[in-house]
């Protein structure tokens, strides 16, 4: 092997790894479990985000309707419409409470 291809392949696999260590598990859990209703930018503009009326939360006075306590409890225990309908599940049984917080996190940072 060259040189050349030697450094070739180290560089790839260096930006590999960094890309894997700021790729943080949040990110990733708002892509799998959250994005598909409340978009991968936050705004809610899917099919089902939009069926659902999610917020917008790129909206500083969307997410002051809510605390931390409250997105934390309402994404680990679920939402229900008042007439006991879901409209959004809890993840209590699939995330960590440290995953929920840090999901949490991640929702603050769409406000613009
Ligand atoms: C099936 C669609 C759906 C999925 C998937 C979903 N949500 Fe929601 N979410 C909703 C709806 C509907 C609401 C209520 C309307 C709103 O506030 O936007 C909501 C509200 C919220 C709120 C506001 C809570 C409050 O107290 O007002 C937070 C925070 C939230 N979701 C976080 C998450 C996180 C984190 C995930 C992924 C683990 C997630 N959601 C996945 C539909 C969804």
């Amino acid at each position: 092997m060259t040189n050349d291809l030697k450094s070739l392949l180290l560089g790839g696999l260096a930006a590999v790894g960094a890309a894997l260590a700021f790729a943080a598990p949040a990110a990733e859990n708002w892509e799998n479990h959250c994005a598909k209703c409340h978009g991968a930018d936050g705004k809610g503009q899917t099919k089902a985000g939009r069926k659902l009326q999610v917020k917008d939360y790129t909206s500083a006075a969307e997410q002051a309707k809510f605390t931390d306590a409250e997105a934390i409890r309402a994404t680990t225990e679920g939402i229900k419409d008042q007439a006991g309908k879901e409209r959004m599940k809890g993840y209590g049984d699939e995330l960590a409470p440290k995953e929920i917080e840090e999901l949490v996190a991640h929702v603050r940072k769409f406000k613009s």
